[in-house]
């Protein structure tokens, strides 16, 4: 006699044949609902591939800048996966078997397992360590997730990203910066005029005090905002995230990785690029990079404040910040 379960095993409907391994040259694979798409990235179908798009070509273009052999042939992980618009402009390069997507959603993982057949996507706990190796990765991305992490998120994954990246290896995230702290204060004025829509009335909760968020923000402290993203995403580590420059030099720096490029918010989509490359360990290397840090953090201060003179209108700014995580409209988390 067997058991239930066993019975209830066996009498699972035939699957038919398994499913072919995804490849985007082919055909296109499904999409998840619009819905869905606009909760997770604030954008759906063509916008939010294209803002993929630019991520994903900006990558390569660094990778080559860098010496790197590129996304062909690289084994790249993104982490923050999502619903997997960067995974899929990843599969144009990148053979699904070399292609790892983690979040931290096990919803998410599961519609990429099956929306993109064939790739490796897995569910990460909140806090690290993964079960990936030391430096089995070439490449990291992560886009719009270091723009949501608590400082101590920040800083653990890094930890984590930096193990796990190999030694002349690449990871590419986007940051929010002090323009956000901008955006905010724009929909605190909204409000006090009574003319806020819901976006903005949800934008104005992020920071109680602007004027010390901007303070420690010029102080290089990282200011996150504890809204909470729904689900999983809960708000002693998730919400939105003004991240100072220095402080990512800082904090990556203590983990081998050094900062090679820097591209502002605005520049190729609503968030700023960061790409930091994975150096030797030794104690003569960290003293060389930290010089060369102090060196060129004088010089941007000077360039930044220059830029900072014209600051974008509100509504201009409002119009690439769409979409809030748990900020009670219900909608989405572009950022
Ligand atoms: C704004 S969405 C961006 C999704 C995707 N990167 C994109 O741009 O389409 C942020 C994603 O990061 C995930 N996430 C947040 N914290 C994470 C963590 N600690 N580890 C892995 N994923 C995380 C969220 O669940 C969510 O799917």
């Amino acid at each position: 006699m067997t058991s239930s379960l066993v019975q209830r095993l066996a009498s699972g409907a035939p699957l038919g044949d398994p499913p072919a391994v995804v490849d985007v040259h082919g055909s296109a694979p499904p999409n998840p609902p619009e819905q869905l798409q606009v909760q997770f990235v604030g954008l759906s179908f063509e916008e939010a591939y294209a803002e993929a798009e630019a991520f994903v070509t900006a990558v390569a273009e660094e990778l080559r800048a860098c010496g790197h052999p590129g996304l062909r042939g690289s084994r790249v992980l993104d982490f923050g996966c999502g619903w997997g618009r960067i995974s899929r402009l990843l599969l144009s390069e990148v053979p699904p078997q070399q292609l790892f997507a983690v979040d931290v959603d096990g919803e998410m993982t599961a519609l990429v397992n099956v929306s993109l057949p064939g790739i490796n996507a897995m569910t990460v706990p909140v806090t690290p360590p993964t079960v990936l190796r030391d430096a089995s990765m070439d490449v990291v991305v992560a886009f719009s997730v270091f723009s949501h992490l608590s400082r101590a998120a920040h800083e653990a994954w890094a930890r984590e990203l930096a193990r796990v990246v190999r030694p002349g290896g690449i990871v590419a995230i986007t940051v929010l910066g002090e323009e956000f702290i901008d955006l905010v204060e724009g929909a605190q004025q909204l409000v006090r005029r009574g003319a806020a829509d819901d976006f903005a009335a949800s934008m104005a909760t992020v920071f109680a005090d602007v004027p010390a968020a901007r303070a420690g923000f010029r102080a290089d402290r990282l200011q996150f905002g504890a809204t909470g993203g729904g689900g999983v995403r809960t708000e002693d580590y998730y919400g939105w995230a003004a991240v100072p420059r220095r402080f990512v030099e800082r904090v990556w720096g203590d983990n081998g990785m050094e900062v090679v490029r820097w591209r502002p918010s605005g520049e190729l989509f609503s968030q700023g690029l960061v790409v930091l490359v994975r150096s030797g360990d030794d104690a003569a290397a960290r003293a060389v990079r930290r010089a060369r840090r102090a060196v060129r953090h004088r010089a941007e201060v000077a360039v930044e404040r220059l830029r900072r003179r014209a600051p974008a209108p509100l509504v201009a700014v409002a119009r690439r910040f769409r979409g809030a995580p748990g900020t009670g409209t219900g909608t989405a988390d572009q950022l």
